[in-house]
């Protein structure tokens, strides 16, 4: 059998611990890979200025496969996430991150079997995030139909490949009408193509507390970039933390398979990281190349060694990184010992998916919303141009017209205009410079209908 060869970026904090572990029981257990090792992570940021040098991607680019140890992310500063930028330069637009419960690792719940599917590039990690006055950040959350349609699509793919029941879309559409509820709309769009598949949605908060309370009911979950973030967390958790959870960023032609945990700098170096979430997501890897025997085999022999009751520290036992990976490589079992249907299912693989066509309709403009830096109520015109004030809301609440809330106002105002009739961008201008005569304007959002319908949210209390 030809080798394949990897990318292999060990990262930072614990990563080279654990990436020497996976590779060690890899090549005990003779997987046909080669590895290209690559650079990421603080190391880099001293030497190129960022975590992620240019010939590393062009590494995974070339390769289209890579495994991946966890790298640092400063907080509010410093340089890029190296994942964000990942993910983003190769369009790596699902996150596939399973969670099932492993034999020996004791947790509230036994039955635990869900793939969550996250959303990978946009959200609020586009990180667009803009100071509008010195009170007041901005952060803007975007979501595609493209974006939105691919995610989805491939998660009914991934279903279906393995076999699944069930895929729930987790959502926040009561309250983002527009975003969560043009993803949601999406996913009812797909889900028509897969009468095969049962497919519900469910709010995140709701989502939450099912899935601390009875996570059995779970099979696929389909969710944004920010709520599969954090329910992944949960979603390890349940399973034995975020030493056992692995993950994948899959692509149209690629993929980089790393663990859902971080650096864990509180441990770096001292001999005691669960290399488990790293191997499962190696295993991944071995089931996207279509290597199912070598993944089946290094998973038996994990399972055994956990069963037996060896376990590093964050499970509760006592084993080094490096007991725990030797006890692996001697509890690889023979080749050959799987029937051929147990290898017959991929556990992650690639599709194919295609944009949403948007059909002709009328996009209408109708107004805009200008958002001003002021202290106090703002005295504003009535009028300007075809259009009139129709609302001003302070921290998304309306303050006018009608009774005034008792919310503390700060020292940013958005001011709504609509008019009745079409509108071109030389009214807007008009607008802009209107209110440019009495007030410093941070930013502007123009304001559709689609067909009569308005394509822009009302603010609270409107
Ligand atoms: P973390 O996942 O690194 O650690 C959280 C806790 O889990 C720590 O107590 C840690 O010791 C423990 N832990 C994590 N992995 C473990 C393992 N394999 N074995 C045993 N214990 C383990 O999360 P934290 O502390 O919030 O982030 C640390 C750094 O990692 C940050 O800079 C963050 O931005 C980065 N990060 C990187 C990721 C990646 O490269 N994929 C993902 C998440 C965070």
């Amino acid at each position: 059998m030809k080798n394949r060869t990897v990318t292999l970026l060990k990262g930072d904090g614990i990563g080279p611990e654990i990436s020497d572990a996976v590779l060690e029981i890899f090549e005990a257990a003779k997987a046909p890979i080669t590895w290209e090792e690559a650079e990421a992570g603080l190391s880099c940021v001293e030497k190129y200025g960022n975590g992620l040098p240019q010939e590393t991607l062009e590494s995974i680019r070339r390769n289209q496969i890579a495994l991946k140890g966890p790298t640092t992310t400063p907080i509010a500063g410093g340089h890029k996430s190296v994942n964000v930028t990942i993910r983003k330069s190769l369009d790596l637009f699902a996150n596939v991150r399973p969670a099932k419960t492993l034999p020996g690792v004791k947790t509230r719940f036994d039955n635990v079997d869900v793939i969550l599917v996250r959303e990978n590039i946009e959200d609020t990690y586009g990180g667009i995030e803009h100071w509008q006055t010195p009170d007041v950040v901005q952060c803007l959350k975007i979501i595609t139909r493209p974006g939105s349609m691919a995610v989805i699509r491939y998660a009914f793919e991934m279903a279906t490949a393995m076999g699944r029941q069930r895929v729930t879309c987790v959502h926040k559409a009561n309250i983002h009408k527009y975003s969560d509820g043009l993803f949601l709309d999406c996913f009812r769009e797909v889900a028509k193509e897969y009468p095969h598949l049962q497919a519900d949605d469910i709010l995140i908060d709701n989502a939450c507390m099912q899935l601390v309370t009875k996570p059995e009911q779970f099979d696929v979950m389909i969710t944004q970039n920010l709520y599969g973030d954090i329910v992944s967390d949960l979603c390890a958790g349940l399973v034995g933390g975020l030493g056992v959870a692995p993950a994948g960023n899959i692509g149209r032609d690629r993929a980089v398979f790393e663990a859902v945990h971080g650096s864990a700098p509180d441990i770096a170096g001292m001999g005691v990281a669960n290399p488990t979430a790293l191997l499962q997501s190696a295993t991944l890897m071995l089931y996207y190349l279509r290597l199912p025997s070598f993944a089946k085999r290094i998973e038996r022999a994990l399972h055994s060694v956990l069963a037996d009751g060896l376990k590093t520290r964050d499970l509760g036992g006592k084993a080094t990184t490096r007991d725990f990976t030797q006890a692996i490589i001697h509890a690889l079992p023979p080749f050959g010992s799987f029937e051929t249907s147990e290898l017959a299912s991929p556990a992650v693989m690639t599709c194919e998916p295609e944009a949403a066509h948007v059909s002709d309709r009328e996009w209408v403009l109708r107004g805009a919303d200008v958002f001003i830096q002021h202290e106090g109520m703002p005295e504003v015109p009535q009028r300007v141009g075809k259009m009139e004030l129709s609302l001003i809301s302070n921290r998304g609440t309306k303050i006018y017209p009608g009774p005034r809330p008792d919310i503390y106002l700060v020292d940013w105002f958005r001011l709504r205009y609509k008019a009745t009739e079409p509108l071109t961008q030389t009214d807007i201008d008009l607008l802009l410079a209107e209110i440019s005569k009495r007030f410093t304007w941070m930013h502007v959002e123009k304001l559709h209908e689609e067909n009569g319908v308005a394509m822009f949210s009302k603010a609270q209390g409107e």
